[in-house]
């Protein structure tokens, strides 16, 4: 079987670890790399000398035999980046957010459909052995019906200029939320404050309701004292605590919950606290960019649609959007919408 290959555009501090995981994967061949600084450019020659190197990135999709992409630029490159990637027939691997903008998102879910090329967006949780772990359980009833989600991505650092907390850390929790529920929110708040810069929000704190009464919610922070990296998963039968800042053990199940006596007298007498064993599984732990780097290749090769598929991007942003909505209007509720695409189903509908 021939090696795929796969060009990286973007090699900064994230873009870096796309080039060394897709540089080491035997089932492709990474053949480009791109990258507007020499000096990326030049430790990416340094550790794949073989590989080409141009700071324009027209050059590297121009490259004969190239099949796929990876755009790990800054977010307002995405689309342009991306476009010009799948109008020449290339597969497309595109960093969390997909884009700034919904209409642009859905262009590129309709140009990738109408080629029948696999879009695929960085949701790197979704590969995550916990996280696969954890929608098993979900699936299997282990931990009943989900009640709510929440989540703590918080640290000192790294502060950005361009975008604030939520946009920068927020979709890896709003996707995992939105996989593990296996839906789409009704609405969505969101509350936070500029400290640093007076413009850019440095801490975010966002609520999703959805439609069966399900809540999920986050806190997006760098102005923090400590890493953490957590989520809580409380269900009506088990409680699930995954913790990944734990080097290992990160995932904990809880046998507690509340249990309601068949029959009673008084509403005390209703109501047992159940506190029960906590359990650690054993997980079997692969780095998760790895994961979805080979995700990305077996579905150029299989022509499968991703698990962060295209659709899946455009759900995460039209969420963002509209927290940063509610953000922008004192933390009210705003009301959630998804695009038709053009083929004429909805977004969410398997296409
Ligand atoms: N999935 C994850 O866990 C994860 C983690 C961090 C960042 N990200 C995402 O990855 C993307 C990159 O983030 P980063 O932290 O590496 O940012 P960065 O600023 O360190 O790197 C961006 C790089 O893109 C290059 N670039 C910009 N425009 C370009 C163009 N037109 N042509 C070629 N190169 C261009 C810049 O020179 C820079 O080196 C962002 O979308 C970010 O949200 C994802």
């Amino acid at each position: 079987m021939q090696p795929i290959q796969i060009a990286v555009i973007g090699a900064g501090n994230w873009g870096f670890n796309h080039v060394r995981t897709f540089g080491q994967l035997a089932e492709c061949k990474l053949v480009a790399v791109a990258d507007l600084a020499a000096r990326n450019l030049h430790k990416v020659h340094k550790q794949f000398p073989e590989v080409f190197t141009t700071e324009d990135y027209i050059q590297a999709l121009d490259l004969p035999g190239l099949q796929g992409v990876v755009v790990a630029t800054t977010a307002a490159t995405h689309y342009a980046i991306a476009r010009a990637a799948l109008e020449r027939g290339l597969h497309v691997l595109v960093e969390k957010p997909m884009t700034l903008d919904l209409t642009e998102a859905q262009k590129l879910i309709e140009l990738a459909q109408s080629k029948g090329l696999v879009l695929m967006v960085g949701h790197i949780l979704l590969y995550h052995p916990v996280v696969i772990r954890l929608k098993q359980y979900i699936e299997q009833g282990t931990l009943g019906k989900i009640r709510y989600i929440y989540s703590k991505r918080v640290n000192l650092g790294q502060v950005k200029k361009d975008e604030n907390s939520l946009w920068s850390l927020a979709p890896h929790d709003i996707s995992v939320m939105l996989h593990l529920l296996e839906q789409y929110p009704e609405s969505v708040s969101a509350t936070g404050q500029a400290f640093i810069s007076q413009t850019v929000q440095d801490v975010v704190f966002f609520t999703l309701k959805f439609a069966q009464g399900e809540l999920g919610h986050g806190h997006a922070s760098w102005l923090d004292p400590g890493k953490m990296r957590q989520f809580t998963i409380v269900g009506s039968r088990q409680m699930a605590v995954f913790d990944d800042v734990e080097p290992v053990e990160k995932l904990r199940l809880y046998d507690k919950g509340v249990d309601i006596a068949e029959s009673y007298n008084s509403y005390g007498e209703a109501l047992t606290l159940r506190q029960g064993d906590i359990t650690i599984p054993a997980i079997q732990m692969s780095e998760p960019l790895r994961n979805e780097c080979l995700h990305f290749l077996e579905c150029i090769r299989e022509g499968k649609r991703p698990i962060s598929d295209g659709i899946n991007g455009l759900e995460v942003l039209s969420v963002l959007e509209a927290a940063q909505q509610s953000l922008e209007s004192g933390g009210i509720p705003v009301m959630t919408s998804l695009p038709t695409l053009r083929a004429g189903k909805v977004a969410g509908a398997v296409l």
